[in-house]
């Protein structure tokens, strides 16, 4: 048997592998090896969540943003952005088309917006718990204050995704401009997981200067964390950014990831996102294939949605729109999978203490 192989059969087996044999793996995969991990990918993620997939709606509701992220076509310093901001009515309005649907999670997502101050989103929020009392709300809208997050699940915010990007401090440097650190990043994290969010983190796969020792340095921040959620897709270059000439990750690269990651933590919700959606034609699918079980498809506006450009060519009609959900949940049938109705909670939030780090 392959090296990769006993790897693979490890990782399976004790959820983690040392930093230097994830680094060998990650440096020299097959396609054979990538096919023998998602297979294990896949019988994990049955065993816990079995055919199911959960759907989300997302709801892109600012793009306006503080920070100035180097990657990111909604950063503050890019003026070609048009900028947006949907108003509560507005929001109720795509929970409205969402629960309609069958959508039982609203991700509420926007740039760092301190428009939408404390208090204005605890009302939101509020409003759509007073009026959808069985759905689950996920806020991602970036680094706040702890009195803020917790003021956001009193009023009855269930999940939070605040990807970290890379736990490399010194790639972080690199992907972001000096006011923003790790540091604070990891922080908030922390903080999310003790106020009793189910928390989100996670990364960009094929950001410029990534190295194998940041992504291994990712997975074993991941396993630290013990998040209830992770968000993993390519970097993609957006034509507006200091990034706009590199290199996008790669679907292959993305994938194996994903694999990875189920395999560490098996009970975790792993979306197939719009990043892999983007880069090729079946990217989801694969995605779920290869260990995911959750996909967000768009809820925001139409009249807005070409304004959240994050990257270039982000898919914004067609199976990731909600008008569109009746062929998304085929093109989940049609590779062996069931899309839920549904809030779609973690199936465990129980912190393993007795696992050990290696
Ligand atoms: N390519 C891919 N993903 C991106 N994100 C931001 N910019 C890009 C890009 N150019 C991701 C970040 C962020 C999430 C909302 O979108 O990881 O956390």
């Amino acid at each position: 048997m392959s090296e990769n192989r006993q790897l693979i059969d490890k990782l399976y087996a004790k959820n983690i592998l040392s930093r230097s044999e994830f680094k060998s793996m990650l440096d020299c995969y097959t396609q054979e090896d990538a096919q023998y991990l998602f297979k294990l990918a896949r019988q994990v993620r049955e065993r816990v969540y079995g055919k199911d997939v959960y759907i989300r709606g997302l709801i892109e509701f600012t793009n306006y943003c503080r920070n100035d992220c180097y990657y990111c076509g909604i950063r503050c310093s890019n003026s070609n952005a048009s900028r947006y901001r949907l108003c509560d009515n507005d929001i109720l309005q795509c929970c409205d088309k969402g629960y309609k649907a069958g959508l039982r999670t609203f991700v509420l997502q926007g740039g760092e917006d301190i428009y939408f101050t404390k208090e204005k989103l605890c009302g939101i929020i509020e409003r759509i718990k007073d009026r959808y009392s069985d759905c689950a709300i996920t806020l991602s809208v970036g680094e706040r204050d702890y009195e803020d997050y917790l003021a956001w699940y009193k009023s009855g915010a269930d999940r939070y995704l605040l990807r970290h990007e890379t736990a490399s401090s010194d790639h972080y440097k690199r992907l972001h401009p000096e006011q923003m650190s790790l540091e604070h990043r990891k922080k908030c994290l922390w903080q999310l997981k003790d106020i009793g969010y189910q928390t989100g983190a996670g990364f960009m796969v094929g950001s410029p200067f990534q190295t194998t020792d940041c992504i291994v340095q990712d997975l074993y921040f991941l396993y630290e964390l013990r998040p209830q959620m992770v968000g993993i897709g390519p970097f993609i270059p957006q034509k507006d950014t200091p990034f706009a000439k590199e290199s996008s990750g790669t679907l292959e690269k993305t994938l194996f990831l994903l694999g990875i990651i189920r395999l560490m933590l098996p009970y975790i919700l792993l979306p197939a996102t719009t990043a892999l959606g983007t880069i090729a034609p079946r990217g989801r699918e694969l995605g779920l294939l290869a260990g995911a079980n959750v996909v967000m498809p768009n809820l925001s506006p139409m009249s807005v949605r070409d304004k959240y450009n994050l990257y270039d060519n982000k898919l914004n009609t067609g199976k990731e729109s909600v008008q569109y959900l009746n062929l998304l949940t085929k093109s989940i049938e049609d590779i062996g999978y069931k899309a839920v109705s549904g809030r779609g909670d973690c199936k465990s939030i129980i912190i393993r203490k007795e696992e050990r780090i290696l």
